[in-house]
């Protein structure tokens, strides 16, 4: 009979980005990053041990969403799990099953959850017991950001080779959450990997963010262990506005923004003078997450759904790390 493990993971919005590439093949970041996995951003995956397909090339069978998943995603993951059979880490090949409980075309972080799920589910059919520190290093050959899903909570990952996430808060004593404002926006037309070369090869202040996002990491593993909302949150703001002023410095520019982001942008000021305090940050996309209160995340929301040319509103509260569970 055919084994099979259902893993989930929740996507992660970074507090301090990760952006650049110390080395493309193994996805080491030049950036140390934090972030917070939320419970709205979740993804589980199926992994099922296939028989007797041998050696075949190919054989790695994958579904995004009940279908049949898309060329490119299917490569990517095909390569993936060659990259842990060359490890000698598992053999054999999979029918990997993944769901997105989120709006996966909005261009949240799905590849971190997607990722971290994969990598925890197949650690289930390691040779030898991988410890998680260890998961989240292969996760994070996947996807960058999936190194901090496999932790959950919030999570460290610094920069350079070796690196694996740790959790510096769990999730139960974090007492923050987030808004995601999804707005509207036509498909990204330059995804993070592509971003990232072209933004330290072509990026004028590429080395001024990364000494700024080197001080940022610092600094914020100080205020999140305070519980200092006001200090986390500029910390946040500032470091996305700083990632984002590399990658429109770049040639030719990455712009991800659209009207909405940059309204959402002013109003956040707005409401902080108002006395509703919420900080932005924004991935390498158009939407926007606030930072806010447990407890006046409701309040948030009620004022991103009144901002024009947003589309949808998620609330989402401190997730935990990677889990798995045996199935049929
Ligand atoms: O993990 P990747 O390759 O999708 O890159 C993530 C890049 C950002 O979302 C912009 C920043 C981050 O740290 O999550």
């Amino acid at each position: 009979m055919s084994r099979a493990v259902l893993a989930t993971a929740h996507a992660n919005i970074a507090l301090v980005k990760y952006w650049g590439k110390k080395d493309s093949q193994r996805n080491d970041p030049a950036t140390p990053s934090l972030s917070l996995a939320l419970d709205v951003l979740r993804t589980e995956t199926r992994i099922e041990q296939l028989e007797g397909s041998g050696d075949l090339p190919g054989a790695d069978l994958v579904e995004l969403d009940g279908q049949p998943a898309g060329e490119k995603t299917t490569r990517r993951i095909r390569a993936y799990l060659e990259a842990w059979r060359q490890e000698g880490l598992i053999a054999g090949h999979f029918r990997i099953s993944s769901v997105n409980h989120f709006p996966t075309a909005a261009g949240l972080a799905s590849s971190a959850s997607g990722f971290a799920a994969l990598a925890a589910g197949l650690a289930a059919f390691a040779k030898k017991k991988i410890p998680r520190r260890e998961i989240s290093r292969l996760a994070r050959m996947g996807s960058g950001s999936a190194a901090r899903s496999v932790p959950g909570g919030i999570a460290a990952l610094p920069a350079g080779h070796q690196a694996a996430a740790r959790r510096i808060l769990p999730p139960e004593k974090t007492p923050w959450g987030m808004v995601v404002a999804v707005v509207e926006a036509p498909p990204k037309s330059v995804g993070s990997t592509e971003g990232m070369i072209r933004s330290r090869l072509a990026s004028p202040y590429f080395n001024a963010w990364v000494a700024t996002a080197r001080k940022d990491y610092r600094r914020m593993l100080r205020a999140v262990k305070e519980l200092d909302l006001a200090t986390v949150g500029h910390h946040t703001e500032n470091n996305a506005l700083a990632m984002h002023a590399c990658m429109i410095a770049t040639r030719p520019r990455l712009m991800y923004w659209s009207a909405a982001t940059l309204e959402l942008l002013r109003c956040v000021q707005v409401w902080r003078e108002q006395g509703l305090e919420a900080y932005a940050t924004i991935d390498a996309g158009p939407h926007v997450c606030f930072l806010a209160r447990r407890e006046e995340l409701a309040l948030v929301a009620a004022e991103v759904e009144k901002v024009s040319g947003v589309q949808r509103v998620l609330v989402g509260l401190p997730a935990p790390g990677a889990e798995v569970v045996p199935c049929s």
